[in-house]
């Protein structure tokens, strides 16, 4: 290939990579939860409590103390953490939330280890519900 083609080249790969930065980086793809998720049912449904000493002690330092994606670590994330207070968080399952809580994604950690019972993680879910 001659060198002239070879910058060409060069230069489209360049644009080509700015165009994604732009287009992904900055706005994070929907997160969605796999169907099984959606629908599962919060097998410990009522127990708040433990969720709100738990998220005290791991969430929010990153999502604030109302959920508000607004904690002392948030700002140097470079990502948002979300609002929990929000209609559109709330509008999902409990499943799904219980999924992201588990899995993490990007800067948001996975729990599934850290907080390892399960019912401890719907706890969590719902100290989240009231939050709204
Ligand atoms: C280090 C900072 C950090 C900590 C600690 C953290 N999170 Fe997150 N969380 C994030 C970020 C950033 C996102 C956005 C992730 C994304 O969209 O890719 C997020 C997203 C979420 C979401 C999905 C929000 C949505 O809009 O659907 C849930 C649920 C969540 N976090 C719950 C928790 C819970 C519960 C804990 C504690 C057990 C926790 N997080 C701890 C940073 C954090």
């Amino acid at each position: 290939m001659k060198m002239k083609n070879v910058s060409r080249l060069l230069a489209i790969l360049l644009m080509l990579n700015a165009i994604c930065l732009i287009g992904f980086a900055q706005k994070p793809a929907k997160w969605v939860a796999p169907d099984k998720y959606k629908t599962m049912k919060n097998p410990n449904a009522g127990d708040a409590s433990t969720g709100k000493d738990l998220f005290a002690k791991h969430c929010k330092s990153c999502h604030g103390k109302d959920g508000l994606g607004d904690g002392p670590k948030a700002a140097t994330l470079g990502a948002s953490c979300g609002d929990f207070t929000a209609k559109e968080f709330q509008s999902q399952t409990d499943g799904e939330i219980f999924y992201k809580i588990t899995t993490g994604r990007d800067k948001m950690p996975a729990f599934g280890k850290t907080i390892s019972e399960d019912n401890d993680r719907w706890a969590i879910v719902n100290y989240l519900r009231k939050l709204k």
